[in-house]
């Protein structure tokens, strides 16, 4: 049977997030602000785990109440469900908050109502109570504050996963300002790219935007461990939170990793077009190396050391994406201002027939490009306002 799921995703990118979960086969889809809505049963909301590239977090709504006072919150998480089952002493937990509702302004007080709600229950019925653990807890209990349409509502959920989702585990090595991998699937989604043209990358970073888009090509599973491709009945998946919950369905599950997998091995001898990375600093250079190896896609990723203002095209048109540095620093403004003219001159003089997409925190540089857009996306970069630009090359 279907159930209600909030998935927090990257702002900006709820309509593609909105139609990845379609595409999994989820029910009422609503894009929400930096979340979507829908409806999954227990197979769709393990294949979301395995296969979904764009949320932080699934969550999955344990109760709904009208909320407008600390006694409201405290009684209506005592009533949500059987925490019994749900928290037993046994598991530690964690409470998250977002928004507010009239007299619970305070997320930390939220939180704390929350708290004292369930180890008060815990210890009147069950005689013990849960440890809060902040780091690795077996439930990450999440409570969204805000107004209904009868009035201010409390949502609880459960988060599927401990750990966001946006870890996918091929990233030990971080370059200077890596992008989140979630939001590069996303960024990536809107450039349409699908692996029939070139793809280049010539301000790498450690290689997230170039790992993304190979492994969505190659219709890698981000819940899988990463590492080498296994038989697809060998595959291993991360540890997911949702595996430990009252009416888990390990069988299931297991057919859900399978099915992800085999569609990763189908896809493993699929010829990329060339996907290519420049980066200058030889030591974040070695790190995209070693990321690119996590993931197990060194044959169809090349990196090479060198000046992304000097790339030189391969022959078929293709799709160049970038996110340069913006440089928060003063001083660096009017070196960065001549690295954006000098990129846009070689682009319109070497890259006809092209697509430039590039993320910008800084209207004054991308204005030194001498390009103009034609789309601009607005999402959030670590908190940083930024648009995800598009250009045709002519
Ligand atoms: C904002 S970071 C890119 C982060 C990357 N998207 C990631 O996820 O790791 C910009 C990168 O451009 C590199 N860089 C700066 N000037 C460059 C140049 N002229 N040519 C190539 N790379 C350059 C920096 O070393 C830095 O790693």
């Amino acid at each position: 049977m279907a159930h209600g799921v909030i998935a927090v995703v990257p702002p900006g990118l709820e309509a593609q997030a909105a139609a990845e979960l379609e595409s999994i086969g989820a029910l009422d889809v609503q894009p929400l602000r930096r979340a979507v809505r829908c409806r999954l049963d227990l197979a769709g909301l393990y294949r979301a785990h395995l296969r979904c590239r764009l949320p932080f977090r699934l969550l999955y709504v344990l109760a709904s109440f009208g909320c407008s006072s600390r006694e409201q919150l405290y009684a209506g998480v005592q009533r949500a469900v059987d925490w019994s089952c749900w928290l037993p002493p046994s598991c530690s937990f964690r409470v998250e908050v977002s928004g507010t509702v009239p007299g619970l302004n305070h997320s930390h007080y939220s939180a704390l109502e929350v708290k004292n709600a369930l180890v008060d229950w815990q210890r009147q019925e069950l005689g013990d109570r849960s440890d809060v653990e902040l780091e690795q807890p077996d439930r990450v209990l999440h409570l969204h504050l805000g107004q209904g349409s009868r009035g201010p509502m409390a949502t609880l959920c459960v988060a599927g996963s401990s750990e966001s989702l946006h870890r996918r585990g091929y990233r030990a090595a971080m370059g200077l300002a890596p992008l989140k991998e979630n939001l590069a699937a996303g960024l990536i989604d809107l450039t349409g790219w699908d692996g029939s043209v070139p793809l280049l990358d010539p301000f790498c970073g450690s290689g997230t935007l170039l790992i993304e888009a190979a492994a969505r090509a190659l219709k890698r599973p981000p819940g899988l461990l990463p590492g080498p491709l296994a038989p697809a009945h060998h595959a291993q998946a991360r540890p997911f939170s949702c595996l430990d919950w009252p009416g888990a369905d390990l069988g299931l599950w297991r057919a859900e990793v399978v099915a992800a997998a085999e569609a990763a091995v189908a896809a493993a001898s699929r010829p990329l077009a060339p996907v290519i990375g420049w980066e200058l600093d030889a030591e974040v250079l070695e790190q995209a190396r070693s990321n690119v190896k996590a993931a197990d896609l060194e044959p169809w990723i090349a990196l090479q050391q060198g000046d992304g203002r000097q790339l030189e095209p391969p022959e078929q048109p293709g799709i160049v994406v970038c996110n340069p540095p913006y440089g928060a620093r003063l001083g660096e403004q009017e070196d960065l201002r001549e690295l954006y003219f000098q990129l846009g001159q070689q682009l319109k003089q070497r890259f006809s027939g092209w697509t430039l997409w590039l993320l910008s925190g800084n209207p004054e540089l991308t204005r030194s490009l001498g390009m103009k857009a034609s789309r601009r996306v607005p999402v959030s970069n670590g908190g940083i306002d930024c648009r995800w630009l598009r250009y045709e090359i002519r």
